[in-house]
């Protein structure tokens, strides 16, 4: 059985990375509409590892008899700058999200509960891997800058990503 307070930490991560889920997909539909179809399925498929993230939550919370809370997920941005702006955006959002999942660990240590302590170790590993990911990324499209060709050539790449 779950305590409250872990019981309201993981439904609320949860929740977020249903947001995050709907915030990558909307960066994919930007993506499409300025013909970047590379980058829009580099975060098609990072929007469904998203929905992934948050499932993995869901199935802990139910195998431990919490209740689920699904609340509204807020609506997302849906215009970017540029590439490199939405990149950005990424980015900077993943090391928030990092910040939650430690203080998510932080607290299942606190309160002994150690099935969510090593739960959570996936999700620590995991953002090591997703903020090197989207910093990559910024820093190709920084030094492509304003050159097309350099753009294309990455749009080219990130569309060979597979999923899962
Ligand atoms: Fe599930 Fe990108 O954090």
């Amino acid at each position: 059985m779950i305590g409250k307070k872990m019981e309201e930490m993981l439904n609320k991560r949860m929740n977020s990375e249903f947001y995050n889920s709907n915030l990558y997909l909307a960066m994919a539909a930007w993506f499409e509409a300025q013909n970047l179809p590379g980058l829009a399925h580099w975060m098609e498929v990072q929007a469904g590892e998203e929905r992934g993230h948050a499932m993995r939550f869901y199935n802990h919370i139910k195998e431990r008899r919490g209740t689920i809370m699904l609340s509204g997920v807020p609506a997302v941005p849906v215009k970017y700058k540029s590439p490199l702006h939405a990149f950005e955006e990424a980015f900077n959002h993943e090391v928030e999200v990092s910040a939650d999942i430690n203080k998510a660990a932080e607290a299942a240590g606190a309160e002994k509960d150690f099935a969510t302590a090593i739960m959570l170790q996936w999700f620590v590993t995991q953002q090591v891997e997703e903020e090197a990911s989207t910093a990559a990324i910024v820093q190709q499209l920084r030094m492509a800058g304003d050159s097309k060709g350099g753009l294309m050539q990455i749009d080219h790449h990130l569309g060979k990503r597979k999923a899962g």
